[in-house]
Parts: structure tokens; sequence; C-alpha cells
């Protein structure tokens, strides 16, 4: 069979990114423009500022990639492009850079879904193996997902409320952390010792969702009333006490899930996957080997194009084709 060569483009938030895949397992360009420094003294991603930035970037992002796998336009065989959800101003660069491409050098254009893209990161490492079970945690999303087969994704539980790196990132502003907050909570985590007792949000019986509000809500009352008592609490011991009641949850909630729909693969995806906490208490959780735990090294945690163009790979195989109308869709649904 005939090598298949997907070119990524990524632009749903603030990293524009263009990548080469092939086969969709194996990454022949990778390139990431990070929009962080921009963003910081803001606090958070501004969206305006976003857009602007992933103008300016894609066209010479582009030209890095295809330098660095040293091949061009015609070698490829379509051209995938995160299409939602994210911001809409930013996804529209790369849905619109992806549609020019396609259009000039008359390749197929496939739309993906940003979320797809971060459980499809994990298949540049290794082969899925079905049913799979997948954690995606992100700063937009914290999902368990059940794939019987490739590009089938069941929602099985989701958030109620903040996504669990949105929860990293709020606390952290309490604590006057910059932005992102949650590599900053993951570090003070490992100094300090979980002392507070945090709730934990088990929901329903059964219930496979998720809720990080309150907990927020918790971590930043026990702040506000440590300081009107004129009481010390060490930034390190609160976050290591919200580290460890966010990853108690996510992972017992997911090795609940893997043993009831008896999974072959457990999965983690997305930014918050990158978490030192969470990444240990997988390991210990699925130590016993009953389900093949895979959590993608730390660069293929955060947004990338090669997890676009992985996602892309299997969409162009299952023969999906966008239309020249795909537009950019901030809510899409998986
Ligand atoms: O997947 P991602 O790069 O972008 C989205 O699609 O949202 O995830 C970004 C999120 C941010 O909320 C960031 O604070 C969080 O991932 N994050 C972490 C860590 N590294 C990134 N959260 C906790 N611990 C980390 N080490
Ligand atoms: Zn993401």
């Amino acid at each position: 069979d005939k090598d298949v060569y997907i070119l990524g483009i990524e632009t749903s938030c603030d990293e524009t990114a263009v990548a080469i895949v092939k086969n969709g397992k194996e990454t022949i360009a990778n390139v990431v423009a990070s929009q962080i420094e921009s963003h910081k003294r803001f606090g958070g991603v501004v969206p305006e500022i976003a857009s602007r930035h992933h103008v300016e970037q894609i066209t010479m992002i582009l030209e890095e990639a295809l330098t660095e796998a040293n091949m061009t336009m015609e070698e490829m065989d379509a051209i995938a492009v995160t299409e939602g959800p994210g911001l809409v101003g930013a996804l529209l660069v790369g849905v619109n850079a992806a549609k020019a491409l396609a259009f000039a050098h008359q390749k197929p254009l496939i739309g993906v879904h940003h979320i797809a893209g971060h459980i499809y990161a994990n298949r540049l490492e290794k082969e899925f193996q079905f049913p799979l079970l997948s954690l995606v945690v992100s700063g937009g999303h914290t999902e368990l997902i059940l794939m019987e087969e490739h590009g089938d994704f069941k929602v099985i539980g989701e958030t109620r409320d903040d996504a669990a790196g949105e929860a990293y990132d709020k606390v952290a502003r309490t604590l006057q952390l910059p932005y992102p907050g949650g590599p900053k909570i993951d570090q003070l985590a490992k100094e300090g010792e979980a002392s507070i007792l945090f709730p934990r949000a088990w929901l329903e019986d059964g219930s496979y969702d998720f809720s990080f509000s309150g907990l927020k809500s918790a971590v930043i009352n026990t702040l506000h009333n440590a300081k009107q008592r004129d009481k010390v609490i060490k930034k390190e011991d609160l976050a290591a006490s919200f580290q460890e009641s966010v990853v108690e949850v996510l992972v017992k909630k997911t090795f609940k899930a893997a043993e009831q729909f008896d999974v072959k693969q457990v999965i983690v995806a997305g930014g918050v996957a990158a978490n030192s906490g969470l990444r240990t208490a997988l390991e210990e959780t699925f130590a016993d080997k009953k389900f093949e735990l895979m959590i993608p090294p730390l660069p293929l945690c955060t947004d990338n194009a090669a997890m676009i163009a992985a996602a892309g790979t299997i969409a162009y195989e299952q023969g999906h084709r966008a239309a020249w109308d795909l537009n950019a869709n901030p809510s899409l649904d998986i």
C-alpha cells in the first residue's frame, strides 16, 4: 500500500501549529508556535490577540513544517484542520488557511474535532486496541470517551461546570500565579503536603460526570477565611490538597469506567495529562496491567497539529471529506 501523508493545522486556542504525519502514526514534522508570552500579562487567552497572532504566524509555520519534513505540498494526500471546538476567531484562521491550501493544491480537505485530535496523539506512540477508554482533560474539556473502533467516540461522562484545566487555571489565578496556572500548581504541589481536606464531587452513584466548581470555590473560601483570621496557609499545601482532590476523582472514575466497559486500553489526553500528580496516580492505579495505560509524552499532551493530522488520517481513510463551506464551529460536538 501507498504511504499516506496528511498535513495537519491547529489554531483553536493560543498555539499556531502545523504538522505532517505519515500513515497516522509517524510524525514527520511538528511545528508549534506558542503565544503564551503575549497572553500572560492579561492572565489568560485574549481571543482577539490569539486570532491576530495566528494570522501573522500561519504561513511561516506552514513553511517551517514543510522544510522540517523536506517535502512539498504536492506530496500531501490531504489537509486536515481543527474545525472546533475552540475560539471562533482563532479556528477561522486555520480553517481558511486549510481551505486555501486544499483549493490551490487540489487536495482533499478534512475537518477534525479538537478532542479527537487529543485522543489520536496517543496513536503516534502506540497502536490502538478497542474497546478503548479515553480520559480527556484539557483547559476546555473533561470527558470520559469510549471508543469501540476508529473514529467512533461515545461520551460516557463529562464535566457539568468547569473543565479540570480551567479549575487549575482559576485556582492559580487566586494564588496570583502567572498564566497558564496548571503547570505552576503542579510544581507547587510537589513541594507541599495535602493537609487540607477539600471536597470530592463524586455526584450520583454510577455517574461518570465531573464537577470542579465546588472544589474551586472551596479553595477560594479557604484562602479568604485564612486571610481574615491572619492565618498563614502555605501555597504549596493548598496546591497539593487541591491537586489531590482533582486527581482522586479523575483516577477513580476512570478506573471504574475501565472495569465496567471492560476495555483493552486506557489513554489520557489533553493538557492536564501533563500533570505529574495525575500521571503518578494513574500509573499506580493501573499498575496491575489489567488495562493497558497510555499517557502521551509531554509535547503531545498540549495543543499541537501532529494530533490533528493523526486523527485526520483516520477520517481520510474512512472517506470523510469536508466541503468548501467547512466552517469554524466553536461548540462542535464530538
Ligand atoms: O489541551 P490544552 O493544551 O489546551 C486546551 O485544549 O484546553 O490544555 C491546556 C490546559 C490549561 O488549563 C493548563 O493549565 C493545563 O492544560 N495544564 C496543566 C498542566 N500542564 C498544562 N494542568 C495541570 N498540571 C499540568 N502540569
Ligand atoms: Zn487542546
